[in-house]
This record gives structure tokens, C-alpha cells and sequence, in this order.
């Protein structure tokens, strides 16, 4: 099958590219890039209007499989990736059982290909059970073909533990995502630490237990030259560190979410569940440190952290429920309003973050444009203006901290393996 994706801006990062043009697909992977390149006998897609950019990666996701389908599927997990512009995730092994052994990754993977919509890599525990005692099954889920290694949801508290496991990681060419909150510092905390849970009389979970636990992944790194990537960075301590082991070589990536970038604690005044994250929202310094590491690339990756939980978890007093929210369906269309059309990062480096940038972490041969890569496109609209509305999310997850909002930039086509698997917000399977 052949497809012509025609007349678009075309933004791919890997060449600094941002031109219109056509890309010709045959059989799932392009096969050219230019213009009046021939259309005999494809299928066209007018890009006209439309940025064409690599297919976004999103490499911080739950999908909730195995064993928490009441709150998300690879079918639907995978769908809500399609409908936001994302052509892979990466899922987390915070499951039931926790994904810590080859078996069960090979069981995702057959799931992911029989019911995911886009691609879909597995993120094997570094520890079993998720219980930072021992490594789990670390080669045979290498062996089994994970892309990653993490315990998300739980900072690896012990040091020699850890050094192992970054070390056995990288014997494999896979890296550690960690969650970084020193786990003493925010037992029983619900929200950032500062004036707000102060006011509130809520228990906080202070900026500081993310930063000993960033200073200590990067020792580690420089100890061991091994790499380690940092999960939804939040901290301004955390983000200059990684910026300044990055300049002294050591091998330390970094990845943040949208709602670190644009939300602050003051949302939380409400008490409203919607805004309930881990590591929290925090106070306006530390969002804007986070957004200054993306623009001058110490940050590498935009990410969801997508983690949904069923509507009556959510609707639960605010010290009782679930942290985490939805973000798939948001994430484009969030960064566009707020980081992009207020003039504060530029589109060239957004879309790299969501491409070369996880890619690179991740080791895939993936987010760039060019003839014999596989064709996974997101087309965006840049100005198209829309209303966040939890109720039509593809998720099963219906908590967002952005419903009712008013966006400006969706995505409008997502493309797999040269297949539009999305057009104007509708999945197509
Ligand atoms: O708020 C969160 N929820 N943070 C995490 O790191 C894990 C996630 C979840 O799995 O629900």
C-alpha cells in the first residue's frame, strides 16, 4: 500500500528540518522525502496547514495490564495514544503482577501487538515485586525484549542496590528509570511541601527528597559510567544537577510531563483529587525550573506519566485517593497552549522532546523522518482551538487535571507503520 502524505510542514529534529514537503510511505516504512515526488497510484493525504513531525514517543505510561484492566487496557490505553498523537508508549511494570519476569513480559508483548493501536514497548521492574530487595529477572527480560528498567511509582531506596542494578542494566544496553522521592522525607505527605500545604494543613512531600534522590542517581552514574534517566523531574535542584553532571559527561538523562510545566500547587487549594500526582505539583520556581530545562536541553523528554484509576478511586477525600491522572489525549494540546503559543519554547524543540529525545534514551530506532524508517507520523493542527472533556477520553481514566479547558493545537492525524490509525480525534481501530 502506498500513502502520500502530502503538502505539509514537515518538523523533523534529527536534520533540523522544517520545510513543507511530501512523504511517500509504501508498505509501512517511507520511502521518500521532497517534493513532486510521484503519486501514482497512492492513497493522498492532504497535509496541507498541518505540521507532519516523527511519530510522538511517550515513554512514561501505565497501562494498567496485567491485572488492573478496570482501569485501563492495552486496547484502551493504546487507543487514548493514537487519539493524542502518539505513535508508542513505553508502560510501566507497577502492575499485578508486576511485570518482573520474562514471561510476562512476552505476554505484553503479544498483547501489545494483538490489541495495541500503537506501538507499544514494555518496562521491565528492576526489582521483584517492586519490593527494591531483590533484582528481578533483569536478562531474561532483556532477552525477552523490554526497553527499559524501572520500580516507578517507588524511589530504589538502597544504594548498593541500585549500583547493581544500573550496572547490570547497562551490561544489557538498557537504562534505569528511577522515581526520585527519598522515601523517609515523603512518607505520609499528599501534596508539595511549601505555603499552600501549609495553608491547607496538608502534609507535603518536600522538594528536597527529590533532590537527594537525583544527586544520588547521578553519583551513581559517574561512579559507575552507566547511564540513568530521571522520571518526571520536578525539583529545581534536580534540574539544574542533572544539567551540570550532563556538562561534565556523566551519563544522566532527564524526562518531565506537562503538568509539571504548566500546573502549580495552587491548584491543589480545592483539594481536588483531579490535581493529585507524585512527585506533586509544585510551586511556581520549580515549574519554571522545569521549563527552562526543557528549552536549553538538559531536559530530553516530554512525557504523560498517564496513570489512570477508576472514577470512584478518584472521588475519594483527598488523603485517600489514588495519585496520579490521565494525560495521553492532553499532552499535545497542553504543551501547544502553554509552552508553545505564549511564545515560551519553540516548536522545533517541543517536537524533539517527544521524538530524538526519547528515542535516544530508549535506544529505538524511532522519531526521525527519513527514507526506510518506519512511517509514524503525527500531523498536528496548530491552531486548532478545542475543549478538554474527560468524558469523551478513549482512557478509561476520566481524571484530568485539564478537563474544561480551552487548548489551542491538536493533533490530527496519528499514523502507524503507514496506517492512519487517527484523523480529527477519531481512532480509526
Ligand atoms: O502519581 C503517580 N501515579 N505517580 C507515579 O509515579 C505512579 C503513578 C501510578 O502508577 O498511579
Amino acid at each position: 500500500m502506498t500513502l502520500l502524505v502530502k503538502g505539509g510542514r514537515v518538523i523533523n529534529p534529527a536534520a533540523q528540518q522544517d520545510e513543507i514537503c511530501d512523504i511517500l510511505v509504501e508498505d509501512g516504512k517511507i520511502k521518500a522525502v521532497g517534493n513532486h515526488l510521484d503519486e501514482t497510484g497512492a492513497e493522498v493525504f492532504d497535509a496541507s496547514g498541518l505540521v507532519v513531525a516523527p511519530g510522538f514517543i511517550d515513554m512514561h505510561v501505565h497501562l494498567r495490564q496485567p491485572g488492573q484492566s478496570a482501569k485501563e487496557t492495552v486496547a484502551t490505553g493504546t487507543r487514548a495514544a493514537a487519539a493524542g498523537g502518539i505513535t508508542r508508549v513505553a508502560t510501566m511494570p507497577n502492575t499485578n503482577p508486576v511485570i518482573d519476569k520474562s514471561i510476562i513480559v512476552e505476554g505484553m508483548k503479544y498483547k501489545a501487538e494483538h490489541e495495541g493501536v500503537v506501538k507499544v514497548e514494555i518496562v521491565g521492574a528492576i526489582s521483584k515485586g517492586l519490593k527494591g530487595q531483590e533484582l528481578a529477572a533483569m536478562g531474561a527480560m532483556a532477552k525477552a525484549g523490554v526497553a527499559a528498567f524501572s520500580d516507578d511509582g517507588r524511589y530504589v531506596e538502597d544504594c548498593d542496590f541500585m549500583r547493581k542494578a544500573m550496572e547490570y542494566a547497562s551490561m544489557f544496553h538498557k537504562v534505569i528509570i528511577d522515581h526520585c522521592e527519598e522515601q523517609a522525607l515523603v512518607a505520609g505527605g499528599n501534596m508539595h511541601e511549601g505555603i499552600v500545604s501549609n495553608e491547607l494543613g496538608l502534609k507535603g512531600r518536600p522538594a528536597v527528597a527529590e533532590d537527594i534522590a537525583v544527586a544520588r542517581d547521578i553519583l551513581l552514574a559517574e561512579a559507575t559510567h552507566t547511564p540513568v534517566h530521571i522520571a518526571h523531574i520536578s525539583t529545581k535542584n534536580a534540574v539544574d544537577m542533572v544539567r551540570r553532571a550532563k556538562a561534565k559527561g556523566i551519563r544522566v538523562t532527564a524526562e518531565a510531563t506537562p503538568q509539571h510545566m504548566i500546573l502549580t500547587d495552587e491548584a491543589l487549594r480545592g483539594y481536588d483529587t483531579r490535581f493529585k500526582v507524585n512527585p506533586p505539583l509544585r510551586s511556581d520556581d520549580h515549574r519554571q525550573a522545569v521549563v527552562d530545562g526543557l528549552k536549553d536541553g538538559t531536559i530530553d523528554a516530554i512525557v504523560t506519566d498517564h496513570a489512570p484509576h477508576e472514577w470512584e478511586e478518584k472521588d475519594e477525600e483527598f488523603n485517600v485517593a489514588p495519585s496520579g491522572f490521565v494525560g495521553l489525549e492532553t499532552s499535545i494540546g497542553a504543551v501547544l497552549t502553554y509552552l508553545y503559543h505564549t511564545g515560551v519554547v519553540d516548536l522545533m524543540t517541543i517536537i524533539r522532546a517527544y521524538t530524538t529525545g526519547p528515542a535516544k534514551i530508549l535506544n529505538l530506532p524511532a522519531g526521525v523522518i527519513a527514507p526506510g524508517k518506519d512511517a509514524d507520523l503525527t500531523l498536528i493542527d496548530l491552531d486548532k482551538e478545542w475543549v478538554v472533556d474527560s468524558d469523551a477520553f478513549y482512557s478509561k481514566g476520566k481524571s484530568s487535571p485539564f478537563d474544561d479547558m480551552i487548548f489551542k493545537g491538536k493533533p490530527a492525524a496519528t499514523i502507524v507503520d503507514g496506517v492512519v490509525v487517527m484523523k480529527n480525534g477519531e481512532v480509526l481501530r
